[in-house]
């Protein structure tokens, strides 16, 4: 709620581009539809520990992945199916675009350097 709060002086500007493809994807990112997706996979998607947990073998942790080297995709199949722990998603391609393009700049200094590292490619 807070978050739309911050968003109603950009919806009140109606000459200007309704919100950026930016601030559409960071809007998606962090509450499509109620779960978001930083919960589990961290604020730039670098992955998180979700919980950690003892049972009978001990301790256990459970994690987002990181999912800033994620292809479009492989980002778009994800979220259409079913894992044990992320829940689906239904979520358009196009919905799914901005938050891969969202994460793609917000990440962009750190795919910049992991690039450079990567002689492969
Ligand atoms: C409840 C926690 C949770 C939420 C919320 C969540 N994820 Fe995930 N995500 C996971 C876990 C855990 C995995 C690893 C597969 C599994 O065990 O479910 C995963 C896997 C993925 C993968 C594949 C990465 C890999 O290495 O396998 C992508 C891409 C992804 N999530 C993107 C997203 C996006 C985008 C959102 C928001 C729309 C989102 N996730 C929301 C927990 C979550």
């Amino acid at each position: 709620m807070k978050r739309l709060l911050f968003l109603l002086p950009f919806l009140l500007c109606a000459d200007e581009d309704f919100i950026s493809h930016y601030e559409y994807g960071e809007m998606l990112y962090n509450q499509p539809r109620g779960v978001n997706c930083a919960e589990c996979h961290g604020e730039s998607g670098e992955g998180k520990v979700i919980v950690e947990f003892r049972d009978i073998h001990g301790k256990k942790v459970l994690r987002g992945p990181d999912i800033r080297k994620e292809s479009l995709a492989s980002m778009i199949n994800s979220v259409n199916s079913y894992h044990k722990i992320m829940p689906r998603y239904y979520l358009t391609d196009e919905e799914v675009k901005a938050i891969y393009d969202y994460l793609q700049k917000k990440n962009s200094e750190y795919l910049d350097e992991s690039e450079e590292g990567n002689t492969t490619k």
